[in-house]
């Protein structure tokens, strides 16, 4: 049977990392076969385009140019692991996905929509998520929990375009809202993850005892 195919998203320091780690821990408590994997990244290739983005020394680097290696990792991505773990009945646990190319590239960066569109079908071959977990954060508390971490290109941007982010994932959430699940991601790790687990064990019809 084919796996379930979980995405976490929500603004950088809003505790996609942390949820994820313990959602993986508990499953494989439970022996449910899982693959932890993010955005951009994965495998070799889409690691290293993984770099070409995050890079800080890349500030030239032109949003549709941007947009095009994110669709280009995550169709390494897509290909070489998500879409034969799913086959085999893994659980895919991946930190990012699509709606990020929407939030980021498409609200923030303001690119065409109907083009990222047809990007994200062609790197993704159609494949949509299950579940999506939005972990749902102001700005100002993200940015709070990560200042002391070294930041990528794209945390360099100012407060204005993760307002922009927050925004259209809370618009992707009303739009999708059978694949969303939105979190309040000020809450405790515990009281989050608890939300999370409940969730994910009903969709996969697992006993938690
Ligand atoms: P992301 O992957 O979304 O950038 P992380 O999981 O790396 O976020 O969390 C960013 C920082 O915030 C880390 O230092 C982490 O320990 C802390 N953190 C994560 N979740 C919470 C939470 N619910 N409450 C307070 N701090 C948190
Ligand atoms: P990530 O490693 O998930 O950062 P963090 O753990 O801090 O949340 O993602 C790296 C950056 O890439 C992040 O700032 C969001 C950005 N991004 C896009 O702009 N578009 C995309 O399609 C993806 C997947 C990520």
């Amino acid at each position: 049977m084919k796996g379930l195919f979980i995405t976490f998203e929500g603004i950088d320091g809003s505790g996609k990392s942390t949820q994820m780690d313990l959602l993986a821990d508990r499953l494989a408590e439970l022996g449910v076969p899982v693959l932890q994997t993010r955005e951009p990244g994965g495998p070799p290739i889409a690691e290293a385009i993984r770099h070409l983005l995050l890079d800080t020394a890349n500030s030239a680097m032109l949003p549709r140019t941007e947009l095009l290696l994110y669709c280009a990792s995550r169709a390494q991505h897509t290909g070489e692991w998500i879409l034969p773990a799913l086959a085999a009945g893994k659980t895919v646990l991946c930190d990012r996905y699509f709606d990020s190319t929407f939030a980021y590239q498409g609200a923030a960066r303001s690119l065409d929509i109907q083009q990222i569109l047809i990007l994200t079908e062609f790197a993704t071959f159609n494949t949509v998520p299950d579940l999506t977990f939005l972990l749902d954060i102001p700005v100002s508390d993200g940015m709070a929990r990560i200042k002391k971490r070294n930041l990528d290109r794209l945390e360099l941007e100012h407060n204005d375009f993760r307002e922009l982010v927050r925004a259209e994932y809370l618009n992707l959430a009303k739009q999708n809202p059978k694949r969303f699940v939105v979190l309040d991601a000020s809450l405790s790790p515990a009281a989050i993850h608890t939300q999370i687990i409940q969730t994910v064990l009903t969709r996969l019809g697992v006993s938690s005892d």
